[in-house]
């Protein structure tokens, strides 16, 4: 889209896969969406960010392993899909044993997020397992000031009302705790032209083969192109209530983490 023609459409209020038009048939189209890639999430994941997920994954688990390692605080996962985020926050907290919680709206997602549990935390380790609850981000089942950090990877972006969301983040946090979103961006300069030949043209066409289905690889490009840009992400945030909002690039700033403190 032009900036001419940024400037002209309403205020952006969240995600909006196409044919969608409230807050509502947004969300159910999303849940749908990613319900229908579950089963090759993990590998179309893999292969068109040419494993450079894993990377960004544990980039952000290091950057909060200052309240990884406390043993009694509690973690939030939000939008945690099949896992991968959650399991690398597992794994950075080591023998530390915090309370792990992996959220999320589609079944079919956290079936797999489940089924990969023993795999990646071991059978002698179970009471050190994430739990996964299925629950919507709009309106999470958890007390206020319940958690200590909550992250969210590549989830936040999709959420039918930002705001609304990061008001929720901020209700379930305690006084002092942490927020992690992790999500893409859209670089700037001959990285930004190379990326959205490759995010525009070639990872549609791989995914929708791949995968099978048609509508969530042409999708992705088009979330990254409404979501706020870093400024206006982080005005929303302090809006919301976070303090020292901040963006630390990943990659050319083909991602980036949005840090807040409540
Ligand atoms: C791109 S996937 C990310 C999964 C995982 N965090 C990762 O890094 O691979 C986005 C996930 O967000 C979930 N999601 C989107 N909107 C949601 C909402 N309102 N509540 C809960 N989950 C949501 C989707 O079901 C999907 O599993």
């Amino acid at each position: 889209m032009s900036r001419a023609a940024e400037t002209q459409r309403p205020a952006v209020v969240g995600s909006a896969p196409q044919g969608t038009h409230d807050t509502h048939s947004a969300s159910r189209a999303v849940r749908e969406m990613f319900t229908s890639i579950a089963p090759r999430y993990d590998l179309l994941n893999h292969l068109l960010s040419f494993n450079i997920d894993r990377l960004w994954w544990r980039r952000t688990a290091r950057t909060f392993a200052q309240i990884l390692d406390e043993p009694q605080c509690r973690i939030l996962d939000l939008c945690c899909g099949t896992g991968d985020m959650t399991f690398a926050l597992r794994k950075r907290a080591g023998k530390h044993s915090p309370q792990i919680l992996g959220a999320d709206f589609s079944h079919a997602m956290l079936q797999r997020a489940r089924s990969k549990s023993l795999e990646k935390v071991g059978a002698n380790e179970k009471a050190a397992m994430p739990r996964w609850i299925e629950a919507d981000a709009l309106s999470l089942p958890f007390p206020d000031q319940h958690f200590n950090l909550v992250t969210s990877a590549f989830g936040f972006r999709n959420l039918a009302d930002y705001d609304a969301g990061l008001r929720e983040i901020v209700r379930v946090l305690r006084p002092g705790g942490e927020c992690g979103i992790l999500d893409f961006s859209e670089p700037r300069g001959l990285m930004g032209r190379l990326y959205r030949i490759y995010f525009k043209q070639v990872l549609p066409r791989v995914g929708t083969m791949i995968s099978g289905v048609s509508g969530p690889y042409s999708y992705l490009p088009n979330s990254v192109e409404r979501f706020p840009e870093p400024e206006e992400m982080l005005e929303r945030m302090r809006r919301a209530g976070f303090r020292d909002a901040n963006w630390t690039p990943y990659t050319f700033g083909i991602a980036g983490l949005y840090r807040g403190k409540k």
